[in-house]
């Protein structure tokens, strides 16, 4: 029986609806489980939600509810948010399912005839917000170590010998470097073991809420206990057939359930059961708000279909791409090891560079040259060995980000290719091929499409509307197979393009962003008199654009000036500049300059010059370039 790819996300409380932080966790499977899919693995993907603790009873108390009712309403909600983001599970398990229910107790049975479970009094103290237990000296100023209140216990309960695991877990950890990652995370739990773990209190008495313990209806399970098992009920066990998907090949949460949980008590379980452990633990950090935890309390919570709603009717562009663009931002800034903090103006801003500049002018430049310059079909040429070498090095980068699910590396080498193609066009310049009737534009073109058509395939685990939006500009059916991905027949020959549509339109940021406080501008230290101050008319009648630098060359018998070809958008111009004291002319080649576009032509040394760069003037009256902060949109306007 072939195993299947298993995956698995927390299990979410129900307390409240999910905001942008846990639906990260399971973004974070999602974009593994249709990575593995492109790869043929025939997968499954679980996830669900955590309805058995005291915390979801209250809660549901709190909200004048019966805590079935309850529970259904919220699990229903988690299940509307994950759609709404395409996250496509293959499981979605409750704990208050009756086949989760059956193996929790079977599970509870088994243990105890091994002699693993035991009776005995508990006292301490318990966190109803984390549900756990804490003794004496782990709390700090009275409160737990993350600062929630916490209640005195005092009951007769059962109890799991987690102390009798630690040496095994240990030898496990040491011995299988992927179990536990990031590394920085392995370090921390084998810290933790190391302290010595104290047997598991692992049942609560029954108040009317929680799974019975088999034989004591005085005692409902502990809840972390039953909730960790979800992992293994989906799976059917102890059915026969459940190794169909035991062991799971990789299970994610955040770090804050790692060590305590998932890295200790859960394998803990499944050695006392004599099962496999899971092949990895990957426990990220988190994603703030404002530099701090998102909470409710504080008003930091930010729910990710109404950022999507906010974005598609802000910028215009459609809502499923709305939604993609908050996944690229999740995948983008993802907390692998360090926590990552969550901003409109962040988010808004990449938005226009990655998306609506990046993705969206590579996809529009290569359709319109495409359409302009060889009919609107792929041309029947190879593809110039510069573009296959950067689609293979960008698969190859992406392919070594997943090995360790290092989402934000991955999406990050996908855009290397977008940020190649679009500096491809900028250097290889189709239009002036074509001016010159130059024999290699067939193959540039064809470079430029297979380009595009590898873009479309790395980024559909991330953005899959997206993807399927530019195959359809590509007049293509969508491409779902890893391998094809650099195919030379990816994009085949003679094929009739689709019409270019932008589908990232920009956002005017300056209005977008008002509501963030802008820093207070410093004023020059010599003010403007009256007598030197021109009207915003005035200013605006200069013309400035972002240009980059294609060639450049000494201009003969002077020492000053350089003769530029600068590429503005779409259009070339000779430029000279004296800037020649400061600047080599190999070091300005590919460069983002700052052009006065609207000064009249004029003459130095005999050479025309069609515009001017901007610089400022350094001590000796030489030129320091001025340059956008970072890359900015090709022949953006400035103001
Ligand atoms: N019910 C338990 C898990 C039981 S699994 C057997 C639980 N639920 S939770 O709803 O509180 O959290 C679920 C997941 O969301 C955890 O992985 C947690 O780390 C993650 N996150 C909650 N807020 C988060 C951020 N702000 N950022 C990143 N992940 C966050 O714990």
């Amino acid at each position: 029986m072939p195993k299947r790819y298993y995956l698995t996300t927390p299990i979410y409380y129900v307390n409240s609806v999910p905001h942008i932080g846990t639906t990260l966790t399971t973004f974070v499977s999602d974009v593994t489980a249709r990575y593995q899919k492109m790869h043929g693995r025939d997968v499954c993907f679980l996830t669900g939600t955590d309805e058995n603790g005291l915390k979801v009873k209250e809660a549901a108390l709190a909200a004048g509810k019966q805590p079935q009712e309850f529970v259904d309403e919220i699990s229903q909600t988690f299940r509307h948010i994950f759609a709404g983001m395409n996250i496509v599970y293959d499981d979605f398990i409750r704990t208050t399912e009756p086949r989760h229910v059956k193996a929790v107790q079977e599970v509870f049975r088994t243990l105890q005839k091994k002699g693993h479970i035991y009776t005995g009094t508990y006292e301490g103290w318990y966190d109803v917000s984390s549900e756990t237990f804490y003794k004496e000296s782990d709390l700090v100023d009275g409160k737990s170590p993350d600062g929630n209140e916490v209640r005195w216990v005092q009951e007769e309960n059962y109890f799991f010998r987690l102390s009798a695991f630690a040496e095994p877990l240990l030898k496990h950890i040491e011995s299988h470097a992927e179990f536990i990652l990031p590394e920085s995370r392995r370090n921390e739990v084998v810290g933790f073991i190391k302290q010595g773990l104290r047997d598991a209190s692992i049942s609560r008495a029954n108040d009317g809420w929680g799974i019975p313990v088999p034989g004591d209806e005085s005692r409902v399970i502990y809840v972390w206990f039953d909730a960790l098992l979800n992992y293994l009920s989906a799976t059917g066990w102890p059915s026969p057939g459940y190794e169909k998907l035991w062991p799971c090949d990789v299970q994610f949460m955040g770090k804050d359930i790692l060590t305590r949980f998932h890295a200790t008590l859960w394998p803990a379980i499944l050695l006392g059961l004599e099962l496999p452990l899971p092949t990895t633990l990957l426990g990220h950090a988190w994603l703030l708000i404002g530099g701090e935890k998102i909470s409710k309390s504080k008003g930091t919570v930010v729910r990710p279909l109404e950022l999507a709603d906010e974005l598609a009717s802000m910028s215009g562009c459609k809502h499923d791409i709305a939604v993609d663009v908050v996944r690229y931002y999740m995948a983008a800034t993802m907390p692998y090891e360090n926590d990552s903090t969550f901003s409109y103006e962040d988010f808004y801003k990449r938005y226009n560079s990655d998306l609506a500049n990046d993705l969206g002018n590579a996809l529009n430049r290569s359709l319109v040259m495409a359409h302009k310059f060889v009919d609107g079909k792929m041309p029947v040429a190879s593809a110039e060995p510069a573009a296959v070498e950067a689609i293979r090095s960008a698969r190859s980068a992406f392919e070594r980000s997943m090995t360790e699910f290092r989402i934000h590396q991955a999406a990050d080498a996908a855009w290397g290719l977008v940020r190649f193609l679009n500096k491809y066009i900028d250097t290889r310049a189709p239009w002036t091929l074509a001016k010159a009737n130059d024999p290699s534009l067939p193959n540039v073109i064809a470079a430029m499409l297979l380009c595009l058509r590898a873009t479309e395939g790395l980024i559909r685990p991330l953005l899959p509307s997206t993807a399927d939006a530019i195959a359809a500009q590509l007049g293509v059916e969508p491409l779902r197979s890893w391998d094809r991905i650099g195919a030379p027949d990816a994009m085949p020959h003679n094929i009739g393009l689709g019409e270019p549509k932008p589908i990232f339109p920009r956002l005017d940021l300056k209005r977008e962003i008002m509501q963030t406080p802008q820093p207070e501008t410093a004023r020059p230290p010599q003010a403007a008199t009256n007598g030197d101050q021109i009207t915003i008319d005035d200013f605006t009648k200069v013309k400035l654009r972002i240009g980059r630098v294609l060639e450049a060359e000494p201009v003969p018998d002077s020492d000053k000036l350089l003769k530029l070809q600068v590429i503005i958008g779409g259009e070339r111009r000779q430029i000279v500049a004296g800037i020649r004291a400061n600047y080599q002319p190999d070091e300005l080649v590919g460069r983002q300059v700052v052009v006065v576009t609207n000064l009249k032509p004029a003459k130095l040394r005999g050479v025309e010059s069609q515009g001017m760069l901007l610089a400022a003037v350094d001590e000796k009256g030489g030129a320091i370039l001025l340059q956008p902060e970072k890359e900015a949109p090709e022949g953006a306007t400035i103001r």
